[in-house]
């Protein structure tokens, strides 16, 4: 079932906040607009939220969260189940809102949409599962009861380039805990995200227990709800320089955290590798969401003896990228998020060039509205250029060349971020031996993507705390509780 025109799909979405289950306006008022960033045009108006809104919208999640901590955790298995059933009918509808307002190409937003859903289904398979233990202590004493229960109100900053499933990673395993939320989507995609949760309270998720705020003063918001004891837990992923203000204002009151943040990946293409798949997986690595994503391979490190077939090959399939609205048939390559964000890829491209690297293919900004940039392709980068250091989120893969193994882990590793690196080679040995010394919190060997809701996704180093997905992701919603019990057949012997 779709939802007719794009401006019908529009007008489906919820526009005001959710708090204790009604959409409500902001106080006083304030609406902010969500801007194409194919067009530059403006998509709809969505309530602003304020520090008021913020405290209310923890008010509902606190009060909620005894009844949802006690509800069974297979009826909020069913709740995820429903939700996953609820985003595959509508599918289509998802795919086209994250399109219009994130720019990606629909087939793109297609494969999140899928992406997104299953961690709905995963987490409704552990929900069940949560357990504890009972055993006898070493000295035969006492009994040692550990059980596990929701952390509590749970405060969720999520990005905007992957509007629907970074709010799934989170949402999902919350919910499958026992914890109550209040989203904060990003300002410049928060539709996808009203829609979901709309979507919830359709699944039977009950009244106050997810609560989203949309807000263009994120800082002004999250910081009274931060300092706010009702709230005990925090689940960010974002940049790590805002990752290290919130992990700052969460040692006040000790939160728990979560902080999926800024990577660099090195991808490493060995002598031996397959060289027409290692190209192949370097362009999945690099243009997967346009190069809009923390696990986006940064630097593409490749061995001297095969650069030149690997370059030749990999330009080649970066010049076959369509740039163009996202919704438009033939397109691959869409725009990126802003003009400060396109402005900011053109930047280090023409630092990079002064810096003594060539542009192989791209690297100039097309005329006309949008926020679009080429693929691009830079060659004689060395490790020290900028462009190799900082974060590039966006089509541009710079091109390193080295001489032995213990140069490319020398290079991978010298960067603050730890969040993916990816190896290509045909030697098991090798492979390992790069898993074991690069300093990344996930390793791709010989693919170009780790994302995977079965998976525990997250960095090492500057790269974040915590991880998402998988078995692991379920217990950052969880704490540990510990109860000791005198040995029960104590009393018999004194009876
Ligand atoms: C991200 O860019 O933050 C996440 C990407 C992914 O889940 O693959």
């Amino acid at each position: 079932m779709s939802a007719g025109t794009d401006q019908d799909l529009l007008a489906s979405v919820p526009t005001g906040l959710l708090v204790g289950g009604a959409w409500v306006a902001a106080q006083g008022g304030k609406t902010f607009e969500v801007i194409d960033p194919a067009h530059g045009t403006v998509l709809l108006e969505v309530a602003d939220a304020g520090p008021e809104d913020g405290v209310a919208a923890l008010a509902a999640a606190h009060a909620a969260q005894e009844g949802w901590a006690r509800m069974a955790p297979r009826a909020r298995a069913e709740i995820l189940r429903r939700a996953f059933t609820l985003v595959t009918e509508r599918a289509e509808d998802f795919a086209r809102l994250i399109t219009l307002e994130m720019g990606k190409p629909l087939a793109e937003s297609r494969g999140e949409v899928a992406y997104g859903a299953e961690f709905l289904r995963w987490f409704s398979e552990e929900a069940p599962r949560i357990s504890g233990r009972y055993s006898t202590a070493p000295d035969g004493a006492n009994r040692l009861l550990v059980r596990k229960r929701p952390v509590g109100p749970s405060l969720l900053i999520t990005p905007w380039n992957f509007p629907l499933a970074m709010a799934t990673r989170k949402i999902a395993p919350a919910v499958a805990a026992g914890c109550t939320m209040v989203l904060k989507p990003a300002e410049l995609t928060p539709l996808t995200s009203m829609l979901f949760a709309q979507l919830m309270s359709e699944a039977g998720l009950p009244d106050g227990v997810l609560n989203v705020i949309a807000t263009t003063r994120p800082g002004e918001v999250t910081g009274p709800l931060i300092a706010d004891d009702r709230l005990r837990k925090l689940s960010f992923t974002g940049s790590t320089a805002v990752g290290r203000r919130l992990l700052a204002q969460a040692s006040d009151q000790v939160l728990r955290v979560s902080m999926e943040l800024g990577g660099n990946a090195p991808l490493i293409v060995c002598e031996d590798a397959d060289v027409e798949e290692a190209v192949s997986g370097a362009i999945t690595a690099k243009m997967r969401n346009g190069g809009e994503a923390c696990v986006a391979a940064n630097r593409i490190l490749v061995h001297r003896d095969v650069a030149e077939e690997f370059t030749r090959s990999f330009v080649a399939r970066m010049e076959s990228f369509v740039l163009g609205p996202g919704n438009e048939d033939g397109t691959t390559l869409g725009p990126l998020i802003d003009e400060r964000s396109r402005d900011k890829v053109a930047g280090m491209v023409a630092d990079a060039t002064q810096a003594g690297a060539t542009v192989v293919t791209g690297g100039s900004v097309p005329a006309g509205a949008g926020y679009f940039y080429p693929a691009t392709v830079l060659t004689g980068v060395t490790p020290g250029m900028a462009i190799v250091q900082d974060e590039i989120f966006g089509p541009v893969a710079p091109i390193v060349v080295f001489d032995d193994d213990a140069e490319a882990v020398r290079v991978a590793n010298a960067t603050p971020y730890g969040l993916v690196a990816f190896v290509f080679t045909r030697d098991l040995d090798r492979a390992f031996r790069y898993s074991e010394r690069l300093e990344s919190g996930m390793i791709g060997l010989n693919t170009g993507v780790v994302s995977n809701p079965a998976a525990p996704f997250g960095g090492v180093k500057a790269s974040g705390l915590g991880r998402e997905g998988g078995a692991e992701g379920i217990e950052e919603y969880l704490e540990t509780v510990y109860i000791g019990i005198r040995d029960p057949f104590a009393s018999e012997v004194s009876d």
